[in-house]
Protein backbone atom coordinates (compact mmCIF):
# COMPACT_ATOMS: atom_id res chain seq x y z
CA UNK A 1 0.00 0.00 0.00
CA UNK A 2 1.59 3.65 -1.12
CA UNK A 3 0.65 6.58 0.50
CA UNK A 4 1.31 9.31 -1.70
CA UNK A 5 1.83 13.11 -0.59
CA UNK A 6 0.17 16.46 -2.31
CA UNK A 7 -1.46 14.11 -5.23
CA UNK A 8 -3.59 15.70 -7.79
CA UNK A 9 -6.95 14.49 -8.23
CA UNK A 10 -7.81 16.38 -11.42
CA UNK A 11 -7.79 12.18 -12.90
CA UNK A 12 -10.29 11.08 -10.27
CA UNK A 13 -12.87 13.66 -10.43
CA UNK A 14 -15.35 13.57 -13.57
CA UNK A 15 -15.73 17.33 -13.21
CA UNK A 16 -11.65 17.25 -13.76
CA UNK A 17 -11.07 19.69 -11.40
CA UNK A 18 -7.57 19.99 -10.14
CA UNK A 19 -7.42 20.13 -6.43
CA UNK A 20 -4.87 18.16 -4.64
CA UNK A 21 -4.66 15.28 -1.43
CA UNK A 22 -2.28 15.79 1.19
CA UNK A 23 -2.46 11.98 1.47
CA UNK A 24 -3.82 9.67 -1.32
CA UNK A 25 -4.15 5.66 -0.65
CA UNK A 26 -5.42 3.21 -3.08
CA UNK A 27 -6.75 0.45 -1.17
CA UNK A 28 -7.55 -2.99 -2.89
CA UNK A 29 -8.85 -5.23 -0.54
CA UNK A 30 -10.70 -4.94 2.83
CA UNK A 31 -8.26 -6.01 4.97
CA UNK A 32 -5.92 -2.90 3.42
CA UNK A 33 -8.82 -0.20 3.83
CA UNK A 34 -8.97 -1.73 7.37
CA UNK A 35 -5.54 -1.12 7.82
CA UNK A 36 -5.41 2.49 6.87
CA UNK A 37 -8.44 2.82 9.08
CA UNK A 38 -6.83 1.49 11.87
CA UNK A 39 -3.81 4.47 11.21
CA UNK A 40 -5.76 7.08 10.65
CA UNK A 41 -8.40 9.46 12.44
CA UNK A 42 -11.57 9.24 11.28
CA UNK A 43 -11.68 12.94 10.86
CA UNK A 44 -8.41 13.12 8.96
CA UNK A 45 -10.25 10.65 5.72
CA UNK A 46 -11.83 11.55 3.15
CA UNK A 47 -13.35 8.92 0.74
CA UNK A 48 -13.26 8.82 -2.74
CA UNK A 49 -14.82 6.06 -5.35
CA UNK A 50 -15.21 6.93 -8.74
CA UNK A 51 -15.62 10.81 -8.36
CA UNK A 52 -18.84 11.20 -10.42
CA UNK A 53 -21.20 13.04 -8.11
CA UNK A 54 -18.65 15.08 -6.48
CA UNK A 55 -17.52 18.74 -7.03
CA UNK A 56 -14.40 19.40 -5.46
CA UNK A 57 -13.52 23.15 -4.35
CA UNK A 58 -10.69 23.17 -2.64
CA UNK A 59 -7.63 21.25 -1.55
CA UNK A 60 -7.98 18.31 1.20
CA UNK A 61 -6.03 18.75 3.63
CA UNK A 62 -6.66 14.13 4.52
CA UNK A 63 -5.50 11.53 3.40
CA UNK A 64 -8.03 10.64 0.23
CA UNK A 65 -8.66 6.98 0.82
CA UNK A 66 -9.54 5.36 -3.28
CA UNK A 67 -11.82 2.02 -3.02
CA UNK A 68 -10.56 0.14 -5.76
CA UNK A 69 -11.73 -2.99 -4.96
CA UNK A 70 -12.30 -5.29 -7.43
CA UNK A 71 -14.38 -8.59 -8.93
CA UNK A 72 -17.87 -9.53 -9.36
CA UNK A 73 -19.53 -12.97 -8.62
CA UNK A 74 -22.88 -14.81 -9.25
CA UNK A 75 -23.41 -15.54 -5.61
CA UNK A 76 -26.54 -18.14 -6.40
CA UNK A 77 -29.10 -18.65 -8.84
CA UNK A 78 -32.61 -20.06 -9.76
CA UNK A 79 -34.37 -20.73 -13.23
CA UNK A 80 -36.18 -17.01 -12.72
CA UNK A 81 -33.31 -14.86 -10.71
CA UNK A 82 -29.65 -14.61 -10.63
CA UNK A 83 -28.29 -12.84 -6.98
CA UNK A 84 -24.99 -11.18 -7.97
CA UNK A 85 -22.57 -9.09 -6.05
CA UNK A 86 -19.96 -6.42 -6.95
CA UNK A 87 -17.08 -4.66 -5.36
CA UNK A 88 -17.24 -1.24 -4.71
CA UNK A 89 -14.03 -0.14 -6.70
CA UNK A 90 -16.33 -2.01 -9.73
CA UNK A 91 -17.07 -0.09 -12.46
CA UNK A 92 -20.42 1.08 -12.80
CA UNK A 93 -21.33 0.57 -16.23
CA UNK A 94 -18.95 -2.20 -17.34
CA UNK A 95 -20.68 -4.16 -14.24
CA UNK A 96 -24.33 -3.23 -16.04
CA UNK A 97 -22.64 -4.62 -19.32
CA UNK A 98 -21.68 -7.69 -17.51
CA UNK A 99 -25.07 -8.55 -15.77
CA UNK A 100 -26.39 -7.98 -19.50
CA UNK A 101 -23.93 -10.59 -21.60
CA UNK A 102 -24.95 -13.05 -19.02
CA UNK A 103 -28.59 -12.72 -19.84
CA UNK A 104 -29.45 -10.70 -16.38
CA UNK A 105 -32.26 -8.14 -16.19
CA UNK A 106 -32.57 -5.21 -14.42
CA UNK A 107 -29.79 -2.90 -14.54
CA UNK A 108 -30.18 -2.08 -18.38
CA UNK A 109 -32.11 1.29 -18.11
CA UNK A 110 -28.94 2.23 -15.93
CA UNK A 111 -26.02 1.55 -18.63
CA UNK A 112 -24.01 4.24 -18.96
CA UNK A 113 -23.94 5.85 -15.62
CA UNK A 114 -20.42 7.07 -14.76
CA UNK A 115 -18.85 6.11 -11.23
CA UNK A 116 -18.25 2.99 -9.53
CA UNK A 117 -20.74 0.11 -7.47
CA UNK A 118 -19.77 1.32 -4.06
CA UNK A 119 -20.99 5.10 -4.65
CA UNK A 120 -24.49 3.87 -6.41
CA UNK A 121 -26.24 3.29 -3.56
CA UNK A 122 -25.53 6.54 -1.75
CA UNK A 123 -27.89 8.20 -4.36
CA UNK A 124 -29.82 5.41 -5.20
CA UNK A 125 -28.21 6.37 -9.33
CA UNK A 126 -31.51 6.48 -11.41
CA UNK A 127 -32.12 7.14 -15.13
CA UNK A 128 -35.33 5.97 -17.72
CA UNK A 129 -37.79 5.08 -15.26
CA UNK A 130 -35.91 2.75 -13.16
CA UNK A 131 -33.57 3.60 -10.05
CA UNK A 132 -30.94 1.11 -8.28
CA UNK A 133 -33.28 0.34 -5.29
CA UNK A 134 -35.63 -2.17 -7.64
CA UNK A 135 -32.86 -4.51 -7.93
CA UNK A 136 -30.91 -3.63 -4.47
CA UNK A 137 -30.58 -7.10 -2.34
CA UNK A 138 -27.95 -5.39 -0.05
CA UNK A 139 -24.76 -3.62 0.43
CA UNK A 140 -21.70 -4.32 2.65
CA UNK A 141 -19.97 -1.44 4.82
CA UNK A 142 -17.19 -0.92 6.96
CA UNK A 143 -18.04 1.30 10.29
CA UNK A 144 -15.11 4.31 10.04
CA UNK A 145 -14.78 4.37 13.58
CA UNK A 146 -15.30 0.99 14.76
CA UNK A 147 -14.10 -1.12 11.73
CA UNK A 148 -17.37 -2.95 12.16
CA UNK A 149 -18.89 -4.98 9.14
CA UNK A 150 -22.85 -4.34 8.50
CA UNK A 151 -25.21 -5.73 5.96
CA UNK A 152 -27.97 -3.10 5.49
CA UNK A 153 -30.77 -4.20 3.33
CA UNK A 154 -32.57 -2.26 1.16
CA UNK A 155 -34.88 -1.19 3.80
CA UNK A 156 -32.14 -0.31 6.11
CA UNK A 157 -30.99 1.95 2.66
CA UNK A 158 -33.93 4.34 3.41
CA UNK A 159 -33.91 4.86 -0.44
CA UNK A 160 -35.29 8.00 -1.96
CA UNK A 161 -34.97 10.16 -4.94
CA UNK A 162 -31.21 10.81 -5.59
CA UNK A 163 -30.97 9.79 -1.13
CA UNK A 164 -30.32 7.18 0.76
CA UNK A 165 -29.33 6.69 4.55
CA UNK A 166 -25.61 7.10 3.61
CA UNK A 167 -26.22 10.85 2.68
CA UNK A 168 -28.23 11.28 6.13
CA UNK A 169 -28.28 9.81 9.49
CA UNK A 170 -25.22 7.71 8.30
CA UNK A 171 -23.43 10.60 6.15
CA UNK A 172 -19.93 9.83 6.30
CA UNK A 173 -19.72 7.25 9.51
CA UNK A 174 -19.38 3.93 6.65
CA UNK A 175 -17.79 2.43 3.78
CA UNK A 176 -19.67 0.42 1.45
CA UNK A 177 -17.30 -2.14 -0.10
CA UNK A 178 -19.70 -4.43 -1.98
CA UNK A 179 -23.01 -4.43 -3.84
CA UNK A 180 -25.61 -7.19 -4.42
CA UNK A 181 -28.42 -6.93 -6.57
CA UNK A 182 -31.40 -9.60 -7.77
CA UNK A 183 -31.63 -9.78 -11.03
CA UNK A 184 -34.02 -11.54 -13.37
CA UNK A 185 -33.04 -14.66 -16.04
CA UNK A 186 -36.19 -14.35 -17.50
CA UNK A 187 -39.55 -12.56 -17.97
CA UNK A 188 -38.02 -9.88 -17.74
CA UNK A 189 -39.80 -6.27 -16.05
CA UNK A 190 -38.44 -4.39 -19.30
CA UNK A 191 -39.05 -0.65 -18.61
CA UNK A 192 -39.50 1.05 -21.69
CA UNK A 193 -42.44 3.80 -21.01
CA UNK A 194 -39.73 6.51 -20.67
CA UNK A 195 -40.82 8.66 -24.00
CA UNK A 196 -37.53 8.85 -25.09
CA UNK A 197 -36.62 5.04 -25.36
CA UNK A 198 -39.74 4.02 -27.13
CA UNK A 199 -38.69 6.25 -29.87
CA UNK A 200 -35.36 5.22 -29.86
CA UNK A 201 -36.02 1.75 -30.05
CA UNK A 202 -38.76 2.80 -32.79
CA UNK A 203 -36.14 4.01 -34.84
CA UNK A 204 -34.01 0.84 -34.85
CA UNK A 205 -36.93 -0.55 -35.84
CA UNK A 206 -37.68 -2.81 -32.90
CA UNK A 207 -40.86 -4.17 -31.63
CA UNK A 208 -39.92 -6.85 -28.97
CA UNK A 209 -37.01 -5.55 -27.33
CA UNK A 210 -34.29 -7.74 -25.37
CA UNK A 211 -32.70 -6.17 -21.93
CA UNK A 212 -29.87 -5.55 -24.60
CA UNK A 213 -31.58 -3.89 -27.11
CA UNK A 214 -33.19 -1.45 -23.87
CA UNK A 215 -29.37 -0.99 -23.10
CA UNK A 216 -28.36 0.07 -26.17
CA UNK A 217 -31.49 2.37 -26.66
CA UNK A 218 -30.40 3.95 -23.32
CA UNK A 219 -26.42 4.59 -24.30
CA UNK A 220 -27.86 5.88 -27.28
CA UNK A 221 -29.75 8.98 -25.74
CA UNK A 222 -27.75 9.64 -22.97
CA UNK A 223 -24.50 9.93 -25.44
CA UNK A 224 -26.83 12.41 -27.34
CA UNK A 225 -28.08 14.37 -24.52
CA UNK A 226 -25.14 13.76 -21.66
CA UNK A 227 -21.41 14.90 -22.35
CA UNK A 228 -18.91 12.36 -21.82
CA UNK A 229 -17.21 13.22 -18.64
CA UNK A 230 -13.53 12.07 -20.25
CA UNK A 231 -14.01 14.98 -23.33
CA UNK A 232 -15.99 17.20 -21.08
CA UNK A 233 -16.17 17.19 -17.29
CA UNK A 234 -19.08 17.34 -15.55
CA UNK A 235 -21.30 15.16 -12.71
CA UNK A 236 -24.23 13.69 -14.35
CA UNK A 237 -27.12 16.42 -13.21
CA UNK A 238 -25.89 19.04 -10.66
CA UNK A 239 -29.40 19.88 -9.61
CA UNK A 240 -32.06 17.61 -8.00
CA UNK A 241 -35.73 17.78 -9.86
CA UNK A 242 -37.57 19.46 -7.55
CA UNK A 243 -40.49 18.60 -6.26
CA UNK A 244 -42.87 21.21 -5.10
CA UNK A 245 -47.07 21.30 -3.81
CA UNK A 246 -49.84 21.24 -5.59
CA UNK A 247 -50.85 24.43 -4.84
CA UNK A 248 -47.47 26.32 -5.32
CA UNK A 249 -47.45 23.82 -8.97
CA UNK A 250 -50.65 25.62 -9.84
CA UNK A 251 -50.00 28.93 -9.00
CA UNK A 252 -46.59 28.49 -11.69
CA UNK A 253 -48.54 26.97 -14.00
CA UNK A 254 -51.06 29.78 -14.44
CA UNK A 255 -47.72 31.80 -15.14
CA UNK A 256 -45.97 29.44 -17.60
CA UNK A 257 -48.83 27.35 -18.98
CA UNK A 258 -46.25 25.57 -20.96
CA UNK A 259 -44.33 24.16 -17.62
CA UNK A 260 -43.68 20.25 -18.01
CA UNK A 261 -44.41 18.59 -14.92
CA UNK A 262 -44.83 14.88 -13.05
CA UNK A 263 -47.53 13.82 -10.73
CA UNK A 264 -45.80 12.38 -7.55
CA UNK A 265 -48.83 11.90 -5.07
CA UNK A 266 -51.75 13.53 -4.50
CA UNK A 267 -49.89 17.12 -3.46
CA UNK A 268 -46.98 16.39 -5.10
CA UNK A 269 -45.28 17.47 -8.57
CA UNK A 270 -42.18 17.02 -9.63
CA UNK A 271 -40.55 19.79 -12.05
CA UNK A 272 -37.95 19.12 -14.72
CA UNK A 273 -35.23 21.48 -13.37
CA UNK A 274 -33.72 21.58 -16.80
CA UNK A 275 -36.26 23.05 -18.33
CA UNK A 276 -36.62 25.84 -15.09
CA UNK A 277 -32.66 26.38 -15.79
CA UNK A 278 -33.19 26.26 -19.90
CA UNK A 279 -36.06 28.93 -19.60
CA UNK A 280 -33.74 31.43 -17.17
CA UNK A 281 -31.68 31.35 -19.89
CA UNK A 282 -28.74 29.55 -18.68
CA UNK A 283 -28.79 26.62 -21.37
CA UNK A 284 -25.24 26.32 -22.82
CA UNK A 285 -24.43 29.46 -21.13
CA UNK A 286 -20.27 30.03 -20.55
CA UNK A 287 -18.65 32.04 -17.81
CA UNK A 288 -14.83 31.04 -18.60
CA UNK A 289 -14.58 27.56 -18.62
CA UNK A 290 -17.54 27.16 -16.42
CA UNK A 291 -20.97 26.47 -18.61
CA UNK A 292 -24.17 24.79 -18.59
CA UNK A 293 -24.10 21.84 -21.22
CA UNK A 294 -25.73 22.88 -24.79
CA UNK A 295 -27.86 19.73 -25.16
CA UNK A 296 -29.46 19.48 -21.33
CA UNK A 297 -29.44 22.63 -19.11
CA UNK A 298 -29.32 20.12 -15.66
CA UNK A 299 -25.54 19.75 -16.29
CA UNK A 300 -22.81 22.30 -15.46
CA UNK A 301 -19.54 21.45 -17.65
CA UNK A 302 -15.62 22.20 -17.04
CA UNK A 303 -14.57 23.34 -20.10
CA UNK A 304 -11.14 22.32 -18.91
CA UNK A 305 -9.56 24.82 -16.73
CA UNK A 306 -12.51 25.80 -14.68
CA UNK A 307 -12.03 25.49 -10.74
CA UNK A 308 -14.55 24.02 -8.30
CA UNK A 309 -15.33 27.29 -7.12
CA UNK A 310 -16.27 28.82 -10.27
CA UNK A 311 -18.48 25.83 -11.27
CA UNK A 312 -19.81 26.41 -7.52
CA UNK A 313 -20.48 30.05 -8.23
CA UNK A 314 -22.43 29.00 -11.22
CA UNK A 315 -24.11 27.14 -9.68
CA UNK A 316 -25.59 29.81 -6.98
CA UNK A 317 -26.19 32.20 -10.07
CA UNK A 318 -28.54 29.79 -11.25
CA UNK A 319 -29.95 29.00 -7.89
CA UNK A 320 -30.90 32.39 -7.66
CA UNK A 321 -32.11 33.23 -10.87
CA UNK A 322 -34.03 30.15 -10.87
CA UNK A 323 -35.57 31.55 -7.90
CA UNK A 324 -36.42 34.71 -8.81
CA UNK A 325 -37.94 33.67 -11.52
CA UNK A 326 -39.75 30.31 -10.56
CA UNK A 327 -39.96 30.68 -6.16
CA UNK A 328 -38.41 27.50 -6.63
CA UNK A 329 -34.82 26.45 -5.04
CA UNK A 330 -32.80 24.09 -6.57
CA UNK A 331 -31.05 21.81 -4.68
CA UNK A 332 -27.37 20.34 -5.79
CA UNK A 333 -27.71 17.03 -6.54
CA UNK A 334 -24.00 16.42 -6.37
CA UNK A 335 -21.40 16.02 -3.17
CA UNK A 336 -19.80 19.62 -2.78
CA UNK A 337 -16.77 19.66 -1.03
N1 LIG B 1 -35.67 19.78 -20.12
C1 LIG B 1 -35.61 21.02 -20.74
N2 LIG B 1 -34.39 21.53 -21.07
C2 LIG B 1 -33.23 20.89 -20.80
C3 LIG B 1 -33.30 19.63 -20.15
C4 LIG B 1 -34.52 19.10 -19.83
O1 LIG B 1 -36.63 21.65 -21.02
O2 LIG B 1 -32.16 21.43 -21.13
C5 LIG B 1 -37.00 19.23 -19.77
C6 LIG B 1 -37.72 18.60 -20.94
O3 LIG B 1 -39.09 18.84 -20.76
C7 LIG B 1 -37.45 17.12 -20.76
C8 LIG B 1 -37.45 17.00 -19.25
O4 LIG B 1 -36.83 18.22 -18.82
O5 LIG B 1 -38.46 16.33 -21.32
C9 LIG B 1 -36.71 15.81 -18.72
O6 LIG B 1 -35.37 15.81 -19.22
P1 LIG B 1 -34.49 14.48 -19.21
O7 LIG B 1 -35.24 13.34 -19.77
O8 LIG B 1 -33.17 14.80 -19.83
O9 LIG B 1 -34.33 14.15 -17.68
P2 LIG B 1 -34.01 15.04 -16.41
O10 LIG B 1 -35.22 15.09 -15.56
O11 LIG B 1 -33.40 16.34 -16.81
C10 LIG B 1 -33.34 12.98 -14.94
C11 LIG B 1 -32.18 12.53 -14.12
C12 LIG B 1 -31.05 12.04 -15.00
C13 LIG B 1 -31.55 10.89 -15.84
C14 LIG B 1 -32.75 11.37 -16.66
C15 LIG B 1 -33.42 10.25 -17.41
C16 LIG B 1 -32.30 13.86 -12.09
C17 LIG B 1 -31.68 14.95 -11.28
N3 LIG B 1 -31.73 13.61 -13.27
O12 LIG B 1 -32.91 14.11 -15.69
O13 LIG B 1 -30.02 11.55 -14.14
O14 LIG B 1 -30.54 10.40 -16.70
O15 LIG B 1 -33.77 11.92 -15.77
O16 LIG B 1 -34.07 9.41 -16.52
O17 LIG B 1 -33.26 13.25 -11.65
C18 LIG B 1 -28.02 12.14 -13.02
O18 LIG B 1 -28.64 11.95 -11.97
O19 LIG B 1 -26.81 12.51 -13.00
C19 LIG B 1 -28.72 11.99 -14.29
C20 LIG B 1 -28.13 12.24 -15.47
Amino acid sequence: MEFVSNKSLKEHNTFGVDVSAKKFVAVHSVEALKSVLKKTYASEIFILGGGSNMLLTQNIDATVVHIDLKGKEIVRETDETAVVCAQAGENWHQFVMWCLEKGFGGLENLSFIPGNVGTAPIQNIGAYGVELKDSFLECEAINIQTLERRIFTAAECKFGYRNSIFKNELKGQYIIVNVTFSLSKKNHQLNTSYGSIDSALEEEGIQNPTIKDVSNAVIKIRKAKLPDPKILGNSGSFFKNPVISAEAFSILQNKFPEIPFYNISANEIKIPAGWLIEHAGYKGFRNGDAGVHKNQALVLVNYGEATGGQILNLSKEIISEVKRKYQIVLEPEVNIF
